[in-house]
């Protein structure tokens, strides 16, 4: 049987500037001779793409937003991740449970309890091996979402406030789980930034394959 794959995340603010990181970790690691499945959140799915326009675009109740993050997390995990997992393919995901608490959760301040519940019953022991938290002061943020693209999604649009919420929720989910989190500084120009990538990537690439 295949050894199990590597589920990494990739985590951050609106405008902390993952998305520029994205392309290039993948490229990293199938240079590294890693078969991977690149995937985001909201999204990934068929269906979780559909729920994706609908939770980035349309108003609607904080649980109805949380469950619906939830209903396509749970399509996602259920129909590509824990499969590809399973044949021994790397899964490197833009987004996953730490963006509920940190954006449901904190910014728009449910609480961790619900969170916990949907995570434990829609995947049990499961979760990400190894999480990219892609951190910057607030100000950055915002100056590199209004410099960026068109109109702002329901995210986007939120105020300064939920985006501190959001932040402190993310830097408490690494506080209580610092083996699994890889704090990176994205404050720091693009070439820095991946000098710290590729260390990381090293270490997690040796520490993965010398596992019994
Ligand atoms: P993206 O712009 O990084 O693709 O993410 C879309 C938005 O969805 C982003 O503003 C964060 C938000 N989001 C949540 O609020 N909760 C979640 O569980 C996930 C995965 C994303």
């Amino acid at each position: 049987m295949a050894q199990r794959g590597c589920f990494i995340t990739l985590e951050g603010l609106d405008g902390a500037g993952k998305s520029t990181h994205v392309a290039w970790m993948t490229d990293w690691l199938r240079q590294a001779g890693i078969s991977l499945l690149c995937t985001r959140e909201p999204g990934g799915t068929p269906l979780g793409e559909q729920l994706r326009e609908i939770l980035l675009h349309q108003a609607m109740d904080l649980r109805t937003e949380t469950l619906l993050m939830f209903a396509a997390r749970n399509e996602h995990w259920r129909t590509h991740i824990q499969p590809a997992l399973a044949q021994g393919l790397w899964v490197l995901c833009d987004r996953y449970t730490d963006a509920s608490y940190a954006y449901q959760g904190g910014g728009r301040q449910l609480g961790t309890d619900a969170i916990a519940q949907l995570d434990a019953w829609t995947q049990p022991g499961h979760g990400p091996d190894c999480t990219f938290l892609f951190d910057v002061p607030l100000a950055v943020a915002r100056t590199r979402v209004q410099q960026g693209r068109g109109t702002a999604d329901r995210f986007e649009q939120e105020n300064a406030a939920f985006f501190e919420r959001t932040r402190q929720a993310y830097l408490d989910r690494m506080a209580a789980d610092p083996d699994r989190f890889r704090h990176i500084d994205a404050s720091h120009g693009i070439p820095e930034i991946r000098i710290r990538l590729d260390a990381c990537l090293q270490a997690l690439v040796q520490h993965w394959q010398s596992r019994p």
